[in-house]
């Protein structure tokens, strides 16, 4: 027997994701819309989720492959469920199931935080993940992929955001436990947790100097995400070059969690 590595005739392309089925829930704007693109420029059809169904309109005129709208709320198991059946119906079955829809409102302390804010973001951020993966794993019968967009405050989070550090926090115990339950249905369950990304949710933090001063110190990179640094970690996880990645954590920080 030889004590060399069997090399395989080929490897799977990173990132090939053409004529890959993809939910994408929170693609109305913002880093939702820039996955949008990045899916579909790669040959993905994209299944769009968000409430607001002329944000999504908006993006899917400007995509070059073929598109699904689902305007609603990703709160909503029966939503949720509906978007599973009209991809199925659409296109014959998921290949993957991006929950990226989050919230984020206005910083406060515990004292000054409003219960039904706190709910609200656990609501979105935790629960809707949830219900989007549930609905995603009853359609995947072939396996699939369920990507949540987490957080780096899921990992060090920053004053004045428990519920939003909750959540995100929250998604990576969910993936892990999801990546055991789903495992042998072939279904990797994995977080992509950006850093600190130029989009509107980020806004509130970009024009407080002090605040930006922070993120940039932590940084490693000394800048904030752009655009294009994202979508690899995405199309990455969604293609066969991650069949054996699952229960991970990506953090796409230019090295923000270092430091
Ligand atoms: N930007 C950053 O620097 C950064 C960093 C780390 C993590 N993230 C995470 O990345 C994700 C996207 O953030 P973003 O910056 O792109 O935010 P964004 O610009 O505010 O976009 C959020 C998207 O989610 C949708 N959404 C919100 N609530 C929803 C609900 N209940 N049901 C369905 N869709 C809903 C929004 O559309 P509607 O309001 O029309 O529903 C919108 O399309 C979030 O999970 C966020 O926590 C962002």
């Amino acid at each position: 027997m030889s004590d060399r590595i069997e090399i395989p005739p080929t490897f799977p392309t990173v990132g090939d994701v053409r004529g890959k089925r993809v939910v994408l829930t929170g693609a109305g704007r913002g880093l939702g819309e820039l996955l949008a693109h990045a899916f579909s420029r790669a040959g993905a059809s994209v299944a769009l989720v968000a409430r607001t169904e002329r944000d999504l309109k908006t993006v899917a005129d400007t995509l070059p492959g073929p598109v699904l709208l689902f305007g609603g709320d990703v709160r909503d198991v029966a939503f949720n469920d509906a978007v599973a059946d009209g991809t199925v119906e659409a296109w014959g079955g998921v290949d993957a199931w991006i929950c990226n829809a989050g919230i984020s409102p206005v910083v406060a302390g515990p004292l000054k935080t409003d219960p039904d804010v706190w709910r609200d973001v656990i609501d979105v951020n935790l629960t809707g993940a949830f219900l989007g993966a549930r609905a995603a794993a009853r359609v995947m019968t072939a396996g699939g992929r369920l990507i949540f967009t987490g957080s780096v405050l899921g990992e060090r989070p920053a004053r004045g955001l428990a519920a939003y550090s909750a959540s995100k926090a929250g998604l990576v115990g969910m993936a892990k436990a999801l990546a055991l339950d789903l495992a042998s249905a072939g279904i990797t369950v994995n977080v992509v947790a950006p850093g600190w990304f130029d989009s509107p949710l980020a806004a509130g933090w970009k024009s407080n100097d002090r605040l930006e001063r922070s993120i940039l110190d932590h940084t490693a990179l000394q800048r904030w995400g752009r655009p294009g640094d994202l979508a690899g970690a995405y199309l990455f996880l969604a293609s066969a070059a991650a069949d054996f990645l699952t229960g991970a954590v990506l953090n796409v920080d230019g090295g923000y969690l270092l430091k």
